[in-house]
């Protein structure tokens, strides 16, 4: 079986963070998203991976490499533009071959391996498989509809929903996906959507199974959603100290200082992470943070927040709460009169002031 990873897109709804960088490269408890998605592919003894890239090509390659990092070989697919789930697939054709697959978008986020619905994929003879789970907001996602333990039908962004079941964003297909592509149109959004594929697959009678999750699942396309992978990830972590935390900081429950990291006069409540040659200096850290590496945190306090690395936090005053900052981010107190907000900030930013 091989894998496909899709890590193209646009990222519309994470900007400014994805006008310099890959969604899927978002660092949740200090490892990028995308990476979590080939570790469970990997587990599950998929290691011949395709990677569907598009604008933030050389990122994702630069990060991600060979893939022998992990044990699997890497080919890199070029998507013009992103123009579908299903079109990636249409896309991705020569290197798929006639081959079984598991598709799995590049920023969604789930907490069991995957190895047992491969297994149970590859035994019953499935042609399609998809993972499903109950939200609370089905209209913003594409609803599946089962009738005697099989799926009927599955409607993208229904405006009244018949259930509360979505497909997430990993699939299985065999070669009969390439067919179902090429008899469906794009929809109003303009993308070749994988529910109309699946949904000719079912009109066709091919075997479409699911499963529903047991565990979490994150589609970490928005703020909200990467801090709540953020936040259910930190809480999984066990304690480790490779870093240096002095006899004046008290350091409580889950929390990981990496190597080179230093921790002076400083409270870091868990769960925590801190990075790589970060420093802590004067500072609070409360639980559910997560700061990468080469970051400086003096005088201030963060929680429930990622910090992307290289960032400098001085001087702050206030705490701060629910914040994505992103690389080489400064905020500082400003030494300087008028006593006044100085912001540089990019398009489509968000700042909570009081
Ligand atoms: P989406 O989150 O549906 O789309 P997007 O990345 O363009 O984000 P936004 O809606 O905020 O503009 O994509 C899900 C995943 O699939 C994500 O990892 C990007 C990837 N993708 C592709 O690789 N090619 C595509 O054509 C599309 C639509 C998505």
């Amino acid at each position: 079986m091989k894998g496909l990873i899709l890590s193209g897109g646009k990222g519309t709804r994470l900007r400014p963070i994805t006008y310099t960088s890959a969604k899927q490269l978002v660092p949740i408890a200090n490892k990028p998203v995308l990476f979590y998605a080939i570790e469970n592919l990997v587990d599950a003894g998929i290691t011949d991976l395709g990677i569907i890239v598009g604008d933030t090509k050389e990122e994702v390659k630069a990060a991600v490499g060979d893939g022998s990092h992990w044990g699997a070989k890497v080919t890199y697919i070029e998507q013009d533009q992103p123009l579908g789930l299903a079109h990636a697939i249409k896309v991705a054709r020569g290197f798929l071959g006639d081959d079984r697959f598991v598709m799995f978008l590049g920023d969604n986020f789930i907490q069991e391996s995957i190895s047992p619905l491969v297994n149970r994929f590859e035994v019953d003879g499935l042609n399609c498989q998809i993972l499903l789970t109950s939200v609370p907001n089905p209209e913003e996602c594409g609803v599946v509809e089962i009738e005697n333990g099989r799926v009927i039908r599955l409607v993208e962004k229904p405006k009244e929903p018949k259930s509360d079941l979505v497909a997430i964003g990993i699939y299985m297909f065999d070669h009969h996906v390439f067919d179902a592509i090429e008899r469906i149109k794009p929809s109003w959004r303009g993308e070749l959507e994988i529910t109309d594929t699946i949904q000719q697959l079912i009109d066709a009678g091919l075997k479409v199974g699911h499963y529903i999750l047991k565990g979490w699942w994150v589609d970490t396309g928005k703020m909200s959603d990467i801090l709540e992978a953020n936040r259910l990830l930190l809480e999984d972590m066990s304690y480790s100290i490779q870093g240096h935390v002095d006899g004046e900081s008290k350091v409580f429950g889950k929390v990981v200082i990496e190597k080179g990291a230093e921790v002076v006069n400083s409270v870091i409540r868990g769960p925590a992470i801190i990075g790589e040659n970060t420093i802590i200096m004067n500072s609070f850290v409360g639980p559910f943070t997560s700061i990468h590496f080469g970051c400086t945190v003096t005088n201030s306090e963060i929680e429930h927040s990622i910090v992307l690395e290289n960032s400098q936090i001085l001087d702050i005053e206030g705490r701060i709460e629910d914040s994505l900052i992103g690389r080489n981010v400064e905020i500082t107190k400003s030494p300087i009169k008028p006593k006044a907000f100085k912001l540089m900030l990019g398009d489509n930013s968000k700042v909570g002031i009081l």
